[in-house]
C-alpha cells in the first residue's frame, strides 16, 4: 500500500467516527427537550372531542375560545405550546387575557378530568400543532447524514488513491524514458 494512501486512511478512520459521535450526541441532546410529548395524544383527542370542541371547535379552529391549531398567541406567554403553560391553563382555566367574553373554565368545566387527562390534552394540542413539520426525528436524520457522509468520504479516498496510483505510474514511466 502506498504511504500517502495509508496516511489518508488513518485520518479518515479517526475523523469519520469522531464526526459521527458528535452528530449523534448533538441530535439526542437537542431532541429530548422539544420532541417529547407530555402525554398520550390519542387519548387527548378523545378527551378534546368530549370537553373542548364547544368552545375551541372540532378541528381546533376556535369559536367562543381561541383557535388552538395553529395556536393563538394571546400575548401572555412567549410560547403557548410550552407543555407547562398548556397544562397550567387547562388545569386552572384562563380569563381576561385575549378579550373573550367567556372565560376558559378550569378543565373546560369538567372537574372529573385527572392530571393525566390534562397531560394527554396538552399532548394532543402540541401534536396537532407540530404534525407534518418534521417527519424524520433528529436522531434518524443524523444517522442518515452520517451514513452518506461516510460513503462520500470513502468514495473520495478511493478516487484520490486511484489518481495517486496513476500519477505514480506516469512518473515512473517518465523517469524510465529520461534515464540515459
Ligand atoms: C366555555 C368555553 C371553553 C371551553 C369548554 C374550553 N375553553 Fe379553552 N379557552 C376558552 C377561552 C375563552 C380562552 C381564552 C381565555 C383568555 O383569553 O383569557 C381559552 C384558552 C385556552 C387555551 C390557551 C390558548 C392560547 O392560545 O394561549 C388553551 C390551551 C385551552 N383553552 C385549552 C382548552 C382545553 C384543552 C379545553 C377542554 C378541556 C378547553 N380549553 C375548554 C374557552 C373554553
Amino acid at each position: 500500500m502506498h504511504r500517502s494512501f495509508r496516511n489518508l486512511l488513518l485520518v479518515a478512520v479517526i475523523l469519520v467516527p469522531l464526526f459521527g459521535f458528535t452528530a449523534v450526541a448533538y441530535a439526542s441532546s437537542s431532541s429530548s427537550g422539544s420532541k417529547a410529548l407530555p402525554g398520550d395524544p390519542t387519548v387527548g383527542a378523545q378527551l378534546f372531542a368530549q370537553n373542548c370542541t364547544a368552545c375551541h371547535g372540532a378541528s381546533l379552529e376556535g369559536g367562543i375560545g381561541p383557535r388552538l391549531n395553529p395556536i393563538t398567541h394571546l400575548g401572555n406567554v412567549k410560547n403557548p405550546l410550552d407543555p407547562s403553560y398548556l397544562i397550567h391553563t387547562i388545569t386552572y382555566g384562563l380569563k381576561g387575557v385575549g378579550g373573550y367574553s367567556t372565560p376558559m373554565p378550569a378543565k373546560g368545566g369538567n372537574p372529573s378530568l385527572t392530571e393525566q387527562d390534562v397531560k394527554d390534552l396538552a399532548a394532543f394540542i402540541i401534536q396537532q400543532n407540530t404534525s407534518g413539520t418534521s417527519e424524520l426525528d433528529p436522531i434518524a436524520l443524523a444517522q442518515s447524514n452520517i451514513f452518506w457522509v461516510t460513503v462520500g468520504v470513502f468514495f473520495m479516498i478511493l478516487v484520490t488513491w486511484l489518481l495517486a496510483k496513476y500519477n505514480m505510474r506516469w512518473i515512473a514511466r517518465r523517469a524510465r524514458q529520461h534515464s540515459p
